[in-house]
């Protein structure tokens, strides 16, 4: 274009200079936002996988051909997956249990949630509950499905639990009521025909197992409440001594009509504990009356405490029956009574123990028991002195 430059021609060169500077803004600009949202997803995508990564549950995802196409290290160690990879292999080449690999394909092909429980044995060792949902496209098509293996063994296993324990008091229910109604029975046909002694030693009968059987109920509902946490404390400074001399004085009639003798040896220093009184009280006497209840006629029941360690400790020894090394471990348990020759006649509902453990416990102390079948029993009870009377 020759000289001299017409303002047409000015106007066209600098409308291009100009338009060439928006467009390179333009594109820094586009060039800026693609880096950006490049990060987000990076971000969003090591988001995803730490959260994954963290989840106890095992997840699985799939295309809609039920080709793994992620999962998480849980997934590993719940479903027990011996494949390696596992990505990029259809489910049935790592899932071991072909109605589970059914249920994610299902799920696939309907569209539509499935929710099952597999019990061990199928797919692992565990108890699992699935949940597999499809994942959709903004259409609406199924892309593929996300499956979340919870492992619900522990549940399972209280529910088992609640089930013993009510079959358990069930039957504890059922034998006396069964006799005290026998007994009814038999008070209503044969008073006219027996002699009256006869009457009134049924009557007592009845008496004694109707006894028992609050007691069962109460011990029930105490269990029942210190379970719970729902029972409160009321702790106060108390002598040990004084609790325990109380509780062998009412011990000691019903040991010496039974021909025993029972030996208090308290240690010289006067210690107190911080409990609450009938709590402990009735711990006490549960673990004395065991030791009287369990001790054949001439045998000793010797009670001693001594202080060490900021602890108080109360030994309670008897020469009775003992317990088998089998049973031992189950003292403490709901309804456990040694079954055998010795304790046959020997009633009780088993509950004892159990609530004295939780006593114990409740009040940051500790219960022992050492035994040896025919030559007797040691529970040993540890409590933390309070500060004032603390033995260093
Ligand atoms: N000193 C002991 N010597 C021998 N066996 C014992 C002694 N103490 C407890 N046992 C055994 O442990 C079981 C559980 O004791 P626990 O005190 O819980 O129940 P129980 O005495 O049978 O009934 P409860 O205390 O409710 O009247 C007893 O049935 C008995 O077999
Ligand atoms: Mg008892």
């Amino acid at each position: 274009v020759g000289k001299p430059f017409t303002p047409e021609y000015i106007r066209i060169v600098v409308g291009k200079a100009v338009d060439k500077i928006r467009l390179q803004e333009e594109t820094e600009q586009l060039r800026e936002e693609r880096t950006l949202s490049l990060e987000a997803i990076n971000k969003e995508q090591s988001r995803l996988k730490t959260v994954f990564g963290c989840m106890v549950e095992a997840v699985i995802i799939t295309d809609r051909e039920g080709v793994v196409v992620h999962h998480n290290p849980a997934a590993i160690t719940i479903l027990e997956i011996q494949t390696d990879p596992v990505v990029g292999k259809s489910l049935a080449a790592s899932i071991r249990d072909a109605s589970a690999v059914d249920m994610i394909l299902e799920a696939i092909d309907k569209a539509q949630v499935v929710t099952r429980e597999f019990p061990p044995g199928s797919i692992s060792r565990r108890y699992l509950r699935a949940h597999c949902a499809p994942v959709r496209s903004n259409g609406g098509d199924v892309l593929g499905s996300v499956t979340v293996f919870e492992d619900i063994s522990a549940h399972k296993e209280i529910d088992r639990m609640k089930s013993d324990f009510v079959a358990m008091v069930a039957h504890e229910l059922k034998s006396p009521l069964a006799s005290i109604e026998q007994m009814i029975y038999a008070l209503q046909v044969g008073c006219k025909y027996e002699a009256l002694h006869s009457c009134n030693t049924l009557h007592n009968r009845m008496v004694v197992r109707t006894r028992d059987l609050l007691q069962l109920i109460e011990n029930l509902l105490n269990l029942s409440k210190l379970e719970s946490g729902t029972v409160v404390f009321h702790l106060e400074p108390v002598r040990g001594h004084e609790i325990l001399a109380d509780i062998i004085d009412i011990v000691r009639p019903q040991a010496e009509a039974k021909g025993l003798k029972i030996n208090y040896t308290p240690c010289r220093e006067d210690w107190w504990f911080s409990v609450d009184y009938d709590h402990i009280r009735s711990a006490f006497l549960n673990i004395i009356s065991n030791a009287v209840k369990y001790t054949p006629e001439g045998g000793v029941v010797d009670i001693s405490t001594s202080l060490s360690g900021g602890l108080a400790s109360i030994v309670v020894k008897d020469s009775g029956i003992g317990i088998g090394k089998e049973d031992l471990p189950h003292i403490f348990d709901r309804f456990f009574r040694v079954k055998g020759k010795a304790t046959r006649h020997i009633t009780g509902s088993g509950l004892g123990l159990a609530l004295v453990k939780k006593v114990v416990e409740a009040h940051k102390g500790y219960i022992d028991v050492q035994s040896e079948l025919d030559c007797g029993t040691t529970f040993t009870l540890r409590f933390p002195l309070t500060e004032l009377q603390a033995v260093p």
